[in-house]
């Protein structure tokens, strides 16, 4: 094989990477993150299934949480191979398994992981139905997409057909995006009988991340189910609103400006992050960009969507705001605000668009103009 590898070094593990294998040093960060989330979650003694595993770098470096049987699957010959190469090298040969099979085809074992990542190529949709037949009552689930255009709204008729789901394009679209993704992902649960707990979502470069715990029961599932619902946006104010149920009625017209709604969804409309996860992997994150994502997370309220200030000030045709005056001038009325991870522009607050125009209006003593 010399020649045909080289070597990284990522989190204290060495990895071949061998010609026609996939790896990409972006996502280091990503997957920073996904250990110091297992460590914060509990992983020791588990099982787990790296499904998507090319170079097995991911499995190899869940290691490091505790883990006690690692399984990787790739459908790709040479991917396992140097998976197999790797687990060796990094002498874990002892806890691991590694098949050349697709998840469709290991699907039909019904073996049950107590953790499972899900890291495709594009959409993770087609494998969806398949990973909950590997998995059962508190099952983790880390699954990535990198279709982040479709799921952001750039080809709404892809969103429809993949998703089930109307997007959104706009500067909404991220948080719209994985909550559309997080709903697609518990309506599949439900139809196995599963409900889900939200425990993290991840907005990153050209990804999007879920992190879920499977809840076994028929009740948990409709529970879950109904954490879902539509969204509305008026693209005259900038304004948004929400309607959770199964069937949720809701406004046509905009209460701030009168003007006509656009509607979006279904999609998830409950909590994104368990606060306890989130507070502990900072434990385990050392300085740099994945740890600054998880100091945002940690901070931002946990509530549906934002205002963005450049697009807010610009529909009133007034001058630039910082988000943070924003913020200080809606603290001091009194408001709770946080910056989000969706949007550096942006705060979330559940104070509602009147409250952020007085908020612009004594941060910059602007006179907004009519409509
Ligand atoms: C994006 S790469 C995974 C990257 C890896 N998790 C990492 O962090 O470096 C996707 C992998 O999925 C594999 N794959 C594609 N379709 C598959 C399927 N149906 N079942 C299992 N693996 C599949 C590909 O061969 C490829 O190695």
């Amino acid at each position: 094989m010399q020649n045909d590898y080289m070597i990284v070094k990522e989190g204290g593990h060495s990895i071949a990477l061998e010609n026609g294998v996939f790896y990409n040093p972006k996502m280091k960060g990503l997957r920073d993150i996904s250990v110091a989330f297992l460590k914060a979650a509990g992983a020791g003694g588990t099982t787990l299934l790296d499904s998507t595993s090319a170079t097995g770098i991911r499995g190899i470096r869940y290691s490091d949480s505790g883990v006690a049987g690692l399984t990787f699957l790739d459908i790709s010959e040479k991917a396992s191979e140097n998976t197999k190469r790797n687990v060796k090298r990094n002498n874990l040969e002892g806890i691991s398994r590694v098949f050349n099979k697709s998840i469709q085809e290991f699907a039909h074992t019904r073996e049950k992981f107590d953790i499972i990542d899900l890291d495709p190529f594009g959409s993770p949709m087609p494998y969806m139905n398949d990973i909950m037949k590997l998995s059962k009552g508190g099952t983790i689930m880390m699954v990535t997409a990198t279709d982040t255009a479709v799921l952001c709204g750039a080809h709404p008729k892809a969103c429809i057909k993949s998703y089930d789901s109307r997007p959104l394009h706009n500067e909404l679209c991220k948080e719209v995006g994985i909550r559309i993704l997080m709903g697609y992902a518990i309506r599949i649960a439900a139809k196995f009988n599963f409900g889900v707990d939200v425990l993290m979502v991840l907005s990153d470069m050209h990804y999007m991340r879920i992190f879920y715990r499977i809840r076994a029961g028929a009740e948990n599932a409709v529970a879950s189910m109904k954490e879902g619902g539509f969204g509305t946006y008026c693209n005259s104010c900038g304004s948004f609103g929400y309607s959770k149920g199964i069937a949720p009625v809701f406004q046509q017209a905009c209460s701030n400006c009168g003007k006509r709604l656009e509607a979006f969804g279904p999609l998830y409309l409950g909590r994104l992050y368990d606060k306890r996860i989130t507070g502990k992997i900072l434990e385990n994150l050392e300085d740099g960009n994945a740890r600054k994502i998880i100091e945002v997370i940690n901070d931002e309220l946990d509530i549906p969507f934002f205002y963005n200030i450049p697009k807010i000030t610009k529909l009133r045709r007034v001058g630039s705001a910082s988000p943070a005056g924003i913020m200080s001038a809606l603290g001091n009325a009194g408001h709770r605000c946080s910056p989000t991870q969706f949007s550096h522009s942006s705060i979330k607050t559940a104070a509602g668009i009147k409250a952020v125009e007085k908020a612009l209006r004594s941060a910059k003593d602007f006179r907004l103009r009519a409509r």
